[in-house]
């Protein structure tokens, strides 16, 4: 690692500055990083091997690492945390995010849960804390598509303000800098933007270029709130308990693939380049140092041409990913319940 004179950073010295990285600005003015990295290792690799990714991740030049309770590794990264913040990163210069899980959505539990991801993490702070999914519930880590919580619950607006005002007491006890949503629709975001005292400051959503959400997208934008992107490369090595037959694979459609061999790179790394260059903010998850070290290249690389963001434009399959069949409660139609699809909330 090589010291970086202007800013006493450490930062590996095949990384990138991470002043270079573009970055957006929330409704309070504060700035995330237009690229982060996501910690869900798709139960593929354990929390140690992904804590380590993390620092190394930092080290070349990431400073937006997106964290959830679920994931199971928080203890881990934390200790990542505080080893680079000892070797020299400023807390300041870091932008974590953290997210509530269901089954932690009761008045009483809010404050607990975003406390015991605090001290896992090792922070006193998180820049974001996210209601992870907007339906309280539990289902044990890795179960089928089709094990269901015999307690589940459509979306109710009522029960959901109740576990918001929680998460609204940890900005104001200093907890949290900024709090958002995730896995929403348009039509319970609207409720929430109609009954919030602290407004979402991000919401986290699947998009890749087979999956763009152009009207919530859209919607989001325009309301002040800064779209946080997961699932960017179309999560090909999703567990097998999340794909379904009609499931489309973004890294191998023809658009993607001619433009990543104009430019010599991996399809991965041109869905990313995409996203940035959209305006959301992807948080591709890798272990591997040449795949998170691309991703983070492509934000500061040549822009895709304009004929280039068009045509991916125009490939927009629909295909939403990440449905949530674990989620839907006795007597759902289906997972298409779940994302209020003819714009009313299903209840
Ligand atoms: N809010 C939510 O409900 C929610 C839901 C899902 C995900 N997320 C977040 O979003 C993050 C990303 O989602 P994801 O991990 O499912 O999907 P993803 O980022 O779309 O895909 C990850 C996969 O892409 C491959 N990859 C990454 N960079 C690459 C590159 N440059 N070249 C080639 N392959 C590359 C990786 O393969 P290798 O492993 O071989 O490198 C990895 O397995 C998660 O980690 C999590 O933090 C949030």
């Amino acid at each position: 690692m090589i010291e970086n004179q202007n800013t006493n950073l450490f930062i590996a010295s095949d990384g990138i500055d991470p002043r270079q990285v573009p970055q957006r600005t929330l409704y309070t003015g504060a700035k995330i990083p237009a690229i982060g990295l996501g910690t869900f290792g798709s139960d593929r690799f354990t929390g140690q091997v992904i804590a380590e990714a993390v620092k190394d991740a930092i080290a070349v030049g990431y400073r937006h690492i997106d964290c959830a309770a679920v994931y199971g590794n928080e203890h881990l990264i934390g200790q990542s945390f505080r080893q680079v913040i000892q070797h020299g990163i400023k807390r300041e210069e870091l932008w974590i995010t953290s997210k509530l899980w269901n089954d932690k959505h009761g008045e009483k539990d809010v404050i607990p849960a975003c406390e015991k991801s605090l001290r896992d993490l090792q922070l006193d702070y998180l820049d974001l804390y996210l209601i992870h999914w907007p339906f309280p519930n539990y289902h044990a880590p890795g179960v089928d598509v089709n094990s269901r919580d015999p307690y589940a619950t459509p979306y109710v607006h009522e029960a959901y303000m109740r576990t918001w005002r929680q998460m609204e007491k940890l900005v104001d006890l200093g907890l949290v800098r900024h709090i958002g949503t995730s896995n929403m629709t348009q039509s319970k975001l609207k409720l929430l933007l109609r009954d919030a005292e602290i407004k979402p400051a991000c919401n986290e959503m699947e998009l890749h270029p087979h999956f763009q959400q152009s009207e919530f997208f859209k919607f989001v934008l325009d309301n002040g709130i800064i779209p946080i992107g997961y699932c960017p490369i179309g999560s090909p090595k999703r567990p097998d308990r999340d794909k379904t037959e009609t499931d489309t694979v973004v890294v191998e459609d023809p658009v993607i693939v001619k433009i990543a061999k104009r430019i010599n790179v991996h399809p991965a790394v041109v869905c990313v380049k995409w996203a940035v260059q959209r305006g959301q903010v992807p948080i591709p998850f890798s272990i591997h140092r040449k795949n998170y070290l691309s991703n983070l290249q492509s934000a500061v690389s040549d822009p895709l041409t304009d004929e280039e963001m068009q045509a991916i434009a125009a490939i927009d399959k629909n295909c939403r990913l990440i449905k949530g069949q674990v989620f839907l409660w006795q007597g759902a139609k289906d997972w298409t319940d779940l994302w209020d699809v003819d714009g009313q909330i299903v209840s």
